[in-house]
């Protein structure tokens, strides 16, 4: 019978740009929406943008745009990013939408009328970074562990939702349900919380403070606390979906939130207690990974390590990452990534394995019968093979359904293994020199070949374009959308006979390990020039009005270029050394590169400089001061003043 699965990804903050956290559980959702369709089961994926709180006025704010342009240029940048990864969401929630904000203002409105919001003074510590009030005992040094920052202290009228009440009906359903929270030490760690009495929720911001939320629906001097608002994204958007309809009966009962360990407290504790409020049923389930680190160190913009999914994409293909992330990765625990695990394991699985197995066999197959062989008899060899394949394929739905779809992974790679000692022993190239062993060449590399195919179509969900292109190159046309079951598509001696084989592509081509620090600088410079706080181009900024004083502090004088060259390892950066009429120049890094193609040119010239613009550490050396230009749609011309102008003279 088929089952209905409904998948969620964290709606990410829009104060940053996708990176390889946020694609993890995007494409670990899209993952396993695939395996569940191979496995005939109806599923619905949705993932999103959190646009509403302080973090996102802050950085609006520098770029001197309001708040909801801001988040339309990240909330696209976001969309895009998925789109051009193929990740199959079914839909996409902004907590900007009306559909989201008409049912949030429902679910305040039901809460409040349960009698479970009250009003009361409060004073407390709250972390911007978190967008949550923290606790005493959650501070480190009265620092806050995750962003390193001192909590401002707040006090305040405001609402407050009796959280606390839910506390032992929350126990009891997590006593009840052992694997609603998995794996399991996150159950034991929100069960330790909540041996501690439950405080109550504030979820209301004054607009005197913040402005940028959904309006309280019973006090229009508030806006909604940015988690009260985002985790309600879960039901909203299947209430309404972005065609209109409404899917809530349909897919809620069978709702599996996919997120990482940081937003643990706000998923296990303040959801489903807000969920007993509103007399909505809990989801089924709450899947919590752990933290992908970039070789020991955590990922972050200001340590540069940040890796960006499309930059990724155009050196080394999305999908060869998907699978080191989905091999790698105990569902659970935190693992680390580098370029140079990544390509370890790339050319030893997928270009020496599949990929050598599949090129060896189909090569042979093509010189000796151009088309995939009949079937033969089987020894003893190949009975053991297949034996194998029963085994592997018993274990891959329950791996995949307890999230150990690593395991799956690995069974692949070690049937692929030994495939490959056993073409090995067999050494069908020598069978090739006599014809009278013709049958047994065909039985041989018709094994190889279907222990590809196999492989492919279990590796499917991990690499879906790839599979596809090796099954449909091995002649399997069969759906994979459950309308065969995976056990008779993976069955083995189901390959066809007859379909033409010539010489395979490159599936995999091995990555040459010479040409790999090239390619890794060039990921790395993308994805740290990769602009978090774009302004969207197509909006005109509204700017917010500056006093004179305001202007005063801007020191801008007049900077005459002495060298100019482009860095070689940016895409859009020049380096410019210019003399201000101080000691020595100034080192500057202007991103106009790719605006004047012969930097040189602007030797000589007189530029104008904010002087006074605090240094910045940038990869390639201090930065110290800003070269004005003049920007339309496409084009950014630097701002030059005539030659009577001497180096340091002020302008005003
Ligand atoms: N907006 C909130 C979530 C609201 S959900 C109702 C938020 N956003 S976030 O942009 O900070 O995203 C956090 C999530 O991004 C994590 O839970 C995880 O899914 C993903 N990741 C971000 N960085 C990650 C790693 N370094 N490693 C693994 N996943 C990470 O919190």
């Amino acid at each position: 019978m088929a089952r209905t699965i409904y998948f969620t990804t964290p709606i990410y903050y829009v104060n940053a740009e996708p990176h390889i956290g946020h694609l993890y559980t995007t494409a670990l959702a899209d993952m396993l929406k695939r395996y569940h369709l191979l496995a005939g089961d109806d599923v619905w994926f949705q993932t999103g943008t959190d646009e509403h709180g302080e973090k996102i006025v802050q950085v609006a704010e520098k770029q001197g745009i309001t708040p909801k342009q801001f988040a339309d240029g990240i909330s696209g940048k976001f969309r895009d990013a998925w789109d051009r990864i193929d990740i199959q969401y079914d839909d996409f929630i902004r907590t900007t939408d009306a559909r989201h904000v008409k049912y949030v203002q429902d679910v305040l409105t039901k809460v409040h009328d349960a009698g479970d919001i009250y009003f009361d003074e409060y004073t407390g510590k709250y972390c911007v970074g978190c967008e949550r009030y923290l606790t005493d005992t959650e501070l480190v040094d009265g620092k806050c562990p995750d962003h390193q920052t001192e909590p401002r202290e707040v006090k305040e009228s405001n609402y407050f939702f009796r959280m606390g009440k839910y506390r032992q009906q929350l126990i009891d359903h997590i006593e009840a349900n052992p694997d609603w929270i998995r794996p399991e030490r996150f159950r034991n760690e929100v069960l330790s919380f909540l041996k501690s009495p439950l405080e109550d929720l504030c979820i209301s911001r004054p607009k005197t403070r913040l402005e940028w939320g959904i309006e309280l629906p019973f006090d229009n001097r508030y806006v909604t606390y940015v988690w009260f608002d985002a985790l309600l994204n879960y039901p909203s958007g299947l209430a309404e979906t972005s065609k209109g309809e409404n899917l809530f009966d349909k897919y809620w009962s069978s709702c599996n939130h996919l997120i990482a360990k940081d937003i643990l407290k706000t998923h296990a504790i303040y959801w489903p207690t807000m969920l007993m409020s509103a007399g909505i049923p809990l989801f089924n389930q709450l899947d919590v990974h752990g933290y992908w680190m970039v070789g020991e160190s955590k990922m972050s913009k200001s340590l540069g390590n940040v890796i960006r999914p499309l930059s990724f994409d155009a050196a080394f293909g999305i999908e060869n990452l998907r699978y080191f992330l989905f091999k790698e990765m105990r569902f659970g625990a935190d693992s680390s990534f580098t370029y140079d695990l990544f390509v370890e394991r790339y050319n030893s699985d997928l270009a020496n394995g599949l990929g050598n197995l599949l090129a060896r066999n189909a090569g042979l197959v093509a010189k000796n019968f151009g088309a995939i062989p009949a079937a033969q008899p089987l020894t003893d060899a190949e009975e053991a093979l297949a034996a194998k394949v029963k085994e592997v394929v018993a274990a891959y739905r329950s791996n995949f359904e307890t999230r150990q779809f690593a395991r799956s992974i690995e069974d692949v790679c070690a049937l692929i293994g030994e495939t490959d000692k056993y073409i090995t022993r067999m050494e069908p190239w020598k069978m090739a020199k006599d014809e009278s062993q013709k049958d047994d060449l065909a039985r041989v590399l018709r094994c190889g070949l279907e222990i590809c195919r196999i492989s492919a179509v279990l590796l499917s969900p991990v690499m879906p374009k790839k599979c596809a292109e090796i099954l449909a190159y091995l002649g399997e046309t069969r759906p994979l959308d459950g309308s065969v079951p995976i056990e008779e598509l993976a069955a083995f001696g189901a390959i066809a006979e007859g379909i033409a084989i010539d010489s395979p592509p490159r599936f995999f081509p091995r990555i040459d390990e010479a040409a790999l620090a090239k390619i890794i600088e060039q990921v790395e410079a993308e994805s740290q020039t990769a602009t978090d706080a774009v302004r969207p181009r197509e909006i005109e900024p509204i700017k917010k009005e500056i006093t004179i004083d305001d202007f005063a502090k801007v020191q801008l004088k007049v900077g005459r270029v002495k060298e100019a060259y482009p860095v070689k390892e940016a895409k859009k950066l020049i380096r410019l050394m210019v003399d201000l009429g101080e000691e020595k120049p100034r080192q500057i890094f202007a991103g106009i590169k790719s605006h004047y193609p012969e930097p040189e040119k602007l030797i000589g010239q007189n530029v104008i400089v904010v002087a006074n613009l605090a240094p910045r550490q940038m990869k390639f050396g201090l930065s110290e001061g800003m070269v004005l230009a003049a920007s339309g749609d496409e084009r950014l011309v630097a701002v030059t003043v005539p030659g009577q102008a001497k180096p340091g003279d002020g302008v005003s």
